[in-house]
Protein backbone atom coordinates (compact mmCIF):
# COMPACT_ATOMS: atom_id res chain seq x y z
CA UNK A 1 0.00 0.00 0.00
CA UNK A 2 1.75 3.44 -0.78
CA UNK A 3 2.47 5.62 2.10
CA UNK A 4 -0.18 8.00 3.03
CA UNK A 5 0.57 12.01 1.90
CA UNK A 6 1.82 14.26 4.57
CA UNK A 7 -0.82 16.32 6.04
CA UNK A 8 -1.00 19.24 4.11
CA UNK A 9 0.16 21.85 7.45
CA UNK A 10 0.15 25.95 7.63
CA UNK A 11 3.51 27.77 7.46
CA UNK A 12 2.26 30.50 9.37
CA UNK A 13 -1.13 30.53 11.97
CA UNK A 14 -2.29 33.84 13.25
CA UNK A 15 -5.02 33.43 15.73
CA UNK A 16 -7.97 36.11 17.44
CA UNK A 17 -8.47 34.60 21.11
CA UNK A 18 -11.66 35.63 21.81
CA UNK A 19 -14.29 34.97 24.56
CA UNK A 20 -12.49 35.70 27.27
CA UNK A 21 -15.04 38.11 29.18
CA UNK A 22 -18.08 35.59 28.53
CA UNK A 23 -16.09 32.31 29.89
CA UNK A 24 -15.44 34.70 32.85
CA UNK A 25 -19.09 36.22 33.32
CA UNK A 26 -20.37 32.33 32.59
CA UNK A 27 -18.66 31.41 35.90
CA UNK A 28 -19.60 35.14 37.51
CA UNK A 29 -15.63 35.72 38.05
CA UNK A 30 -14.06 38.96 36.93
CA UNK A 31 -13.07 39.08 33.11
CA UNK A 32 -9.25 39.35 33.96
CA UNK A 33 -9.72 35.92 35.52
CA UNK A 34 -10.85 35.05 31.73
CA UNK A 35 -7.90 36.45 30.14
CA UNK A 36 -5.60 34.74 32.81
CA UNK A 37 -7.31 31.87 31.61
CA UNK A 38 -6.52 32.20 28.30
CA UNK A 39 -2.85 31.57 29.37
CA UNK A 40 -3.52 27.59 28.88
CA UNK A 41 -4.45 27.13 25.24
CA UNK A 42 -2.10 30.56 24.49
CA UNK A 43 1.02 27.96 25.94
CA UNK A 44 -1.04 24.53 24.06
CA UNK A 45 -0.34 26.61 20.47
CA UNK A 46 2.98 27.15 20.88
CA UNK A 47 4.03 23.64 22.00
CA UNK A 48 1.43 22.07 18.97
CA UNK A 49 3.16 24.80 16.65
CA UNK A 50 6.44 23.54 17.57
CA UNK A 51 5.93 19.77 17.56
CA UNK A 52 4.99 20.17 14.02
CA UNK A 53 7.37 22.51 12.89
CA UNK A 54 4.68 25.30 12.12
CA UNK A 55 6.98 27.94 11.23
CA UNK A 56 5.23 30.68 12.51
CA UNK A 57 2.63 31.63 14.93
CA UNK A 58 0.81 35.36 15.65
CA UNK A 59 -1.47 35.96 18.37
CA UNK A 60 -4.10 38.88 18.83
CA UNK A 61 -3.37 39.59 22.22
CA UNK A 62 -4.56 43.55 22.58
CA UNK A 63 -5.82 45.23 19.75
CA UNK A 64 -5.30 49.62 19.09
CA UNK A 65 -9.41 49.60 19.76
CA UNK A 66 -8.23 47.77 23.08
CA UNK A 67 -7.06 51.01 24.40
CA UNK A 68 -10.72 51.94 24.40
CA UNK A 69 -11.68 49.16 27.31
CA UNK A 70 -12.66 50.42 30.94
CA UNK A 71 -8.89 51.39 32.36
CA UNK A 72 -9.01 48.80 35.04
CA UNK A 73 -9.55 46.07 32.23
CA UNK A 74 -6.55 47.58 30.42
CA UNK A 75 -3.88 48.08 33.41
CA UNK A 76 -4.84 44.45 34.66
CA UNK A 77 -4.52 42.91 31.23
CA UNK A 78 -1.43 45.11 31.06
CA UNK A 79 0.03 43.37 34.18
CA UNK A 80 -1.09 40.03 33.27
CA UNK A 81 1.21 40.33 30.27
CA UNK A 82 4.43 41.78 32.10
CA UNK A 83 3.57 38.82 34.99
CA UNK A 84 3.39 36.09 31.67
CA UNK A 85 5.95 37.64 30.02
CA UNK A 86 8.70 37.17 32.98
CA UNK A 87 6.81 33.83 33.92
CA UNK A 88 7.37 32.05 30.35
CA UNK A 89 10.35 33.48 28.42
CA UNK A 90 13.01 31.48 29.77
CA UNK A 91 10.77 28.09 28.62
CA UNK A 92 10.44 30.20 25.41
CA UNK A 93 13.94 30.65 24.67
CA UNK A 94 14.68 26.70 25.76
CA UNK A 95 12.44 26.14 22.99
CA UNK A 96 14.14 28.00 20.59
CA UNK A 97 10.74 30.29 19.95
CA UNK A 98 11.80 33.94 18.56
CA UNK A 99 9.50 36.03 20.25
CA UNK A 100 8.83 39.66 18.44
CA UNK A 101 6.06 42.09 19.64
CA UNK A 102 3.93 43.80 16.56
CA UNK A 103 2.09 46.98 17.08
CA UNK A 104 2.11 50.58 18.35
CA UNK A 105 4.90 50.19 20.82
CA UNK A 106 5.35 53.66 21.95
CA UNK A 107 1.30 53.56 23.56
CA UNK A 108 3.09 50.70 26.07
CA UNK A 109 3.56 51.60 29.38
CA UNK A 110 7.54 52.03 29.92
CA UNK A 111 8.60 48.53 31.92
CA UNK A 112 6.84 46.56 29.63
CA UNK A 113 8.00 47.96 27.08
CA UNK A 114 11.37 47.61 28.33
CA UNK A 115 10.46 43.48 29.27
CA UNK A 116 9.28 43.37 25.34
CA UNK A 117 12.31 44.55 24.22
CA UNK A 118 14.46 42.21 26.34
CA UNK A 119 12.57 39.19 25.41
CA UNK A 120 13.42 39.93 21.87
CA UNK A 121 16.57 40.77 22.22
CA UNK A 122 17.11 37.37 24.38
CA UNK A 123 15.37 35.81 21.24
CA UNK A 124 16.49 37.16 18.76
CA UNK A 125 18.96 34.49 17.72
CA UNK A 126 16.14 31.44 18.02
CA UNK A 127 15.38 29.40 14.97
CA UNK A 128 12.86 27.66 16.23
CA UNK A 129 8.90 28.86 15.88
CA UNK A 130 8.62 32.18 15.02
CA UNK A 131 5.66 34.11 17.72
CA UNK A 132 4.18 37.21 17.34
CA UNK A 133 2.66 38.63 19.80
CA UNK A 134 0.11 41.42 18.27
CA UNK A 135 -0.53 43.91 21.10
CA UNK A 136 -1.44 47.89 20.72
CA UNK A 137 -1.95 46.09 17.01
CA UNK A 138 -4.48 47.42 14.46
CA UNK A 139 -4.74 46.08 10.79
CA UNK A 140 -5.02 49.46 9.48
CA UNK A 141 -2.41 51.08 11.99
CA UNK A 142 -0.34 48.61 9.98
CA UNK A 143 -0.82 49.59 7.06
CA UNK A 144 -0.64 53.28 7.78
CA UNK A 145 2.65 52.81 9.31
CA UNK A 146 4.18 51.42 5.72
CA UNK A 147 3.03 53.79 4.05
CA UNK A 148 4.37 56.65 6.23
CA UNK A 149 7.98 54.52 6.32
CA UNK A 150 7.34 54.60 2.74
CA UNK A 151 6.72 58.39 2.18
CA UNK A 152 9.75 59.08 4.36
CA UNK A 153 11.61 57.49 1.95
CA UNK A 154 10.43 59.10 -0.80
CA UNK A 155 10.97 62.12 0.84
CA UNK A 156 14.52 61.72 1.56
CA UNK A 157 15.26 60.34 -1.89
CA UNK A 158 15.82 56.54 -1.04
CA UNK A 159 12.79 55.63 -2.94
CA UNK A 160 10.70 56.13 -6.02
CA UNK A 161 7.38 56.05 -6.10
CA UNK A 162 7.28 53.96 -8.56
CA UNK A 163 9.27 51.51 -6.83
CA UNK A 164 6.26 51.00 -4.26
CA UNK A 165 4.76 47.93 -5.61
CA UNK A 166 3.14 44.81 -3.35
CA UNK A 167 6.39 43.17 -2.59
CA UNK A 168 7.70 46.94 -1.45
CA UNK A 169 4.81 47.67 0.79
CA UNK A 170 4.71 44.04 2.18
CA UNK A 171 8.11 44.40 3.17
CA UNK A 172 7.31 47.64 5.50
CA UNK A 173 4.32 45.73 7.46
CA UNK A 174 4.86 44.81 11.05
CA UNK A 175 5.17 40.90 9.63
CA UNK A 176 7.55 41.15 6.93
CA UNK A 177 9.90 38.46 6.66
CA UNK A 178 7.43 35.54 7.01
CA UNK A 179 5.55 33.63 5.26
CA UNK A 180 1.83 35.27 5.22
CA UNK A 181 -0.43 33.83 7.52
CA UNK A 182 -2.20 30.57 5.67
CA UNK A 183 -4.76 29.80 8.64
CA UNK A 184 -6.43 32.35 10.68
CA UNK A 185 -8.45 31.16 13.39
CA UNK A 186 -10.83 32.93 15.39
CA UNK A 187 -12.43 31.77 18.57
CA UNK A 188 -15.64 33.30 20.74
CA UNK A 189 -18.25 32.52 17.57
CA UNK A 190 -17.62 35.94 15.73
CA UNK A 191 -17.20 35.63 11.99
CA UNK A 192 -14.81 38.80 11.24
CA UNK A 193 -11.75 40.00 11.45
CA UNK A 194 -12.02 42.96 13.62
CA UNK A 195 -8.99 44.53 11.98
CA UNK A 196 -6.45 42.08 12.25
CA UNK A 197 -3.74 41.10 9.66
CA UNK A 198 -5.97 43.06 6.96
CA UNK A 199 -3.05 42.78 4.37
CA UNK A 200 -1.24 39.27 5.42
CA UNK A 201 -4.72 37.69 5.64
CA UNK A 202 -5.59 38.62 2.13
CA UNK A 203 -5.46 34.70 1.28
CA UNK A 204 -5.42 32.98 4.41
CA UNK A 205 -8.28 30.12 5.22
CA UNK A 206 -10.46 31.67 8.03
CA UNK A 207 -11.48 29.22 10.48
CA UNK A 208 -14.51 30.26 13.31
CA UNK A 209 -15.26 28.26 16.26
CA UNK A 210 -17.90 29.54 18.94
CA UNK A 211 -15.76 27.94 21.08
CA UNK A 212 -14.37 30.47 23.90
CA UNK A 213 -10.91 31.06 24.13
CA UNK A 214 -9.47 29.44 27.48
CA UNK A 215 -11.56 25.97 26.57
CA UNK A 216 -9.61 25.90 22.68
CA UNK A 217 -7.74 22.51 23.40
CA UNK A 218 -5.70 20.65 21.56
CA UNK A 219 -8.89 18.74 19.88
CA UNK A 220 -9.96 21.86 18.43
CA UNK A 221 -6.45 23.05 17.59
CA UNK A 222 -6.03 19.81 15.26
CA UNK A 223 -9.91 20.69 13.80
CA UNK A 224 -8.59 24.11 12.69
CA UNK A 225 -5.04 22.13 10.53
CA UNK A 226 -7.44 19.10 9.44
CA UNK A 227 -9.88 22.05 7.74
CA UNK A 228 -6.72 23.83 6.50
CA UNK A 229 -5.82 20.25 5.25
CA UNK A 230 -9.10 20.20 3.18
CA UNK A 231 -8.93 23.51 1.98
CA UNK A 232 -8.23 23.84 -2.08
CA UNK A 233 -6.13 27.01 -2.29
CA UNK A 234 -6.63 28.56 -5.64
CA UNK A 235 -5.22 32.27 -5.22
CA UNK A 236 -7.77 33.40 -7.53
CA UNK A 237 -6.37 31.19 -10.41
CA UNK A 238 -8.28 28.31 -11.63
CA UNK A 239 -8.41 24.61 -10.00
CA UNK A 240 -6.92 23.47 -13.63
CA UNK A 241 -4.52 25.92 -13.47
CA UNK A 242 -3.34 24.99 -10.08
CA UNK A 243 -3.09 21.63 -11.09
CA UNK A 244 -0.85 22.19 -13.76
C1 LIG B 1 -10.52 39.00 23.78
O1 LIG B 1 -11.55 38.45 24.57
C2 LIG B 1 -9.22 38.79 24.44
C3 LIG B 1 -8.36 39.78 24.82
C4 LIG B 1 -8.63 41.21 24.56
C5 LIG B 1 -7.11 39.48 25.53
C6 LIG B 1 -6.36 38.25 25.10
C7 LIG B 1 -5.34 37.94 26.10
C8 LIG B 1 -4.99 36.72 26.54
C9 LIG B 1 -5.53 35.47 25.97
C10 LIG B 1 -4.02 36.64 27.65
C11 LIG B 1 -2.71 36.07 27.36
C12 LIG B 1 -2.07 36.37 26.07
C13 LIG B 1 -0.74 36.45 25.86
C14 LIG B 1 -0.25 36.40 24.46
C15 LIG B 1 0.26 36.59 26.94
P1 LIG B 1 -12.71 39.40 25.06
O2 LIG B 1 -12.27 40.07 26.32
O3 LIG B 1 -13.09 40.37 23.96
O4 LIG B 1 -13.87 38.39 25.31
P2 LIG B 1 -15.44 38.65 25.15
O5 LIG B 1 -15.70 38.88 23.68
O6 LIG B 1 -16.05 37.37 25.64
O7 LIG B 1 -15.79 39.83 26.01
Amino acid sequence: MPAAAPPVLPRHVAITMDGNGRWAAARALPRIAGHRAGLKPVRMCIEACAARAIEALTLFAFSSENWGRPAAEVGKLMGLFLESLEKEIDELHAKDVRVRFVGARERIGAGLRQRIEAAEQRTGGNSGLCLQIAMSYGGRWDIVQAARRLAAACVNGRLRAEEITETSFGEALALAGLPPPDLLIRTGGEQRLSNFLLWDAAYSELFFTPTLWPDFALSDFRAALDFFAARERRFGKTKSQRAS
